[in-house]
């Protein structure tokens, strides 16, 4: 059976490392060119030398902060200029500071919808035109449980990922007579590094951290980022061609 991603080229936002990065080398393990996203170069120059010695793919890391409209559009024109054309985008950035509905500032809110919301809108806008000019493609929203109402020291993060539901689903709405689609990933919890870093700050270890997940999580255990992976490849393969505007939940039973 020939690799599910043979000759795409798809991009992966904020892919240096946690779930992104396990996105990347799925991609690429399963035939994928991968273009690497995010601000941090050494981490990004780390996956591209990961993919090119284990995968044997071609990969490329684009720096670039995508709360910037410029950086969402140097992202996909460097892809384009570098493969010819995109398949797959996934809007995988994400920050997730913790602020109520009633101790949120102004700069937070702003920070996180810059890149939750508007890097994913963008990263679409420029990723679908491309995409008009070949054969269409698939963009996969990685969007988190807390998008459908979210805990309560989760504010803005949660109405961010709401908002970005309604950019799968209107996506789909209206590109599919390109041959567009737009799927979302309903994310549980995953002991990513950045996940790890915020509950260390807040004085939570490691291991303490997963205590809880395998309390809280119906099915036992935290996701890992090559749950998340499994899903989004499929999303992103030939396999799904008629999959569009869905919510693949890849929670482990949370909020059942
Ligand atoms: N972990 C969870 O339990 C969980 C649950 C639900 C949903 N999610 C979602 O999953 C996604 C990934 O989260 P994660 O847990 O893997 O987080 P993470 O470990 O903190 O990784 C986040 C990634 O995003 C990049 N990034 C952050 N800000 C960026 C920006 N402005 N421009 C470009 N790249 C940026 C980071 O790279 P640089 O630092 O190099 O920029 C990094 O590669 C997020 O959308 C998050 O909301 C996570």
């Amino acid at each position: 059976m020939g690799k599910r991603l043979n000759s795409k080229v798809v991009v992966v936002t904020g892919a240096t490392k946690g779930i992104g990065k396990g996105i990347a080398l799925m991609c690429a393990e399963e035939g994928a060119a991968v273009v690497v996203n995010g601000r941090n170069e050494q981490d990004g120059l780390a996956v591209v030398r990961q993919i090119e010695e284990s995968c044997g793919t071609e990969a490329m890391f684009v720096q670039g902060d995508i709360s910037s409209e410029a950086a969402c559009r140097q992202l996909i024109d460097a892809a384009v200029t570098r493969f010819g054309r995109i398949d797959g985008l996934v809007n995988n950035a994400g920050i997730f500071p913790r602020g109520s509905m009633i101790n949120t500032t102004e700069a937070l809110y702003d920070s996180i919808f810059a890149v939750n919301m508007k890097g994913a809108f963008f990263c679409s806008m420029y990723a679908i035109q491309a995409m008009q000019k070949n054969e269409g493609g698939s963009i996969v929203q990685i969007g988190s449980t807390n998008g459908y109402k979210g805990g309560k020291d989760l504010a803005a993060y949660s109405c961010s990922k709401g908002a970005m539901l309604t950019l799968n689903r209107h996506i789909a709405a209206h590109y599919g007579s390109d041959r567009i689609r737009s799927n979302w990933v309903t994310v549980g919890w995953v002991a990513s590094e950045g996940e790890i870093e915020l509950y260390q700050n807040m004085g939570i270890s490691e291991s303490e951290l997963r205590k809880r997940g395998e309390t809280y999580i119906p099915s036992g255990r935290m996701q890992t980022p090559e749950d998340i992976a499994y899903g989004t490849v499929f999303l992103l393969s030939d396999e799904s061609t008629q999959v569009t505007g869905t919510e693949l939940h890849i929670n482990g039973g949370i909020g059942l």
